[in-house]
């Protein structure tokens, strides 16, 4: 079994993850850090028309994603890491809010599946089935009290989030740690301080005194009241 972290996307638009080719996703890809894979569900589909939703029961607007396909997807990528506990996203504005925290938990999964919904969302018979499978974690993520039109652009926030977590996907490893240090003061979460670089006068506008004294105690006590002041005046 690979040691890697597996990652798999459901999607009926797997155009939206091209993404995920670029930077520093497409990097840990490349050097062999991940696996990626991104699945079109109406692969999954038995009628001529490619259909994977339907009306609701008990009518009302909009149509619900059929279970049918969603099984059969899902099934079909948790081949692809057989010997791991999969954990299946689902991605709706209901779930519970990404946050850093978050992020780094799913860190520790070896293999994620993202199931992005769209129109009202999945059958939830889908989530129900897996959360009582065996080898299955089911979770309900959202990344903010927002509608978004469907999961695809979720799955790309939660994915960057997780994966520049990962070890040795950045480069400098001493930027996720200072970062980590800057975010945390007491066990409460920071707005990082502000960051200059050259030149020293811009517009001028000047880089602070202190960030040029080469005082690396000084400079650390101001970058923390300087986060400590953004905290405060941030407006969420
Ligand atoms: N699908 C639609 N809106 C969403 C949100 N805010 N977070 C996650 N998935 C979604």
């Amino acid at each position: 079994m690979s040691n890697v972290n597996r990652f798999d996307v459901i999607t009926i638009f797997p155009e939206y993850l091209e993404p995920l080719k670029l930077s520093l996703i497409g990097k840990a890809v490349n050097n062999g850090l991940i696996e990626i894979g991104v699945h079109d569900l109406r692969a999954q589909t038995t009628d001529v028309h490619g259909s994977v939703d339907d009306t609701p029961y008990g009518g009302g607007a909009g149509m619900v994603m059929s279970p049918e396909p969603w099984g059969k997807a899902i099934d079909a990528v948790a081949e692809l890491a057989p010997n791991e506990i999969h954990e299946l996203i689902v991605l709706t504005p209901a779930g519970e809010k990404l946050t850093q925290e978050l992020a780094q938990t799913l860190t520790k999964s070896k293999h994620l599946i993202f199931a992005c919904g769209r129109y009202e969302g999945i059958d939830v018979r889908v989530g129900d089935f897996y959360s009582s499978a065996k080898n299955f974690k089911v979770r309900e993520v959202s990344i903010g009290d927002y509608v978004l039109g469907g999961g695809e652009v979720a799955t790309l926030v939660i994915m960057e989030a997780i994966i520049r977590l990962l070890p040795g996907v950045i480069g400098n490893s001493a930027s996720l740690d200072e970062e980590s240090h800057t975010l945390s003061n007491d066990g409460e979460t920071l707005v990082e301080y502000p960051n200059y670089t050259k030149p020293k006068e811009w517009r001028g506008l000047e880089v602070p005194e202190i960030l040029l004294s080469g005082n690396h105690g000084e400079i650390a006590k101001w970058r923390l009241e300087q986060a400590l002041i953004r905290t405060k005046n941030h407006p969420n």
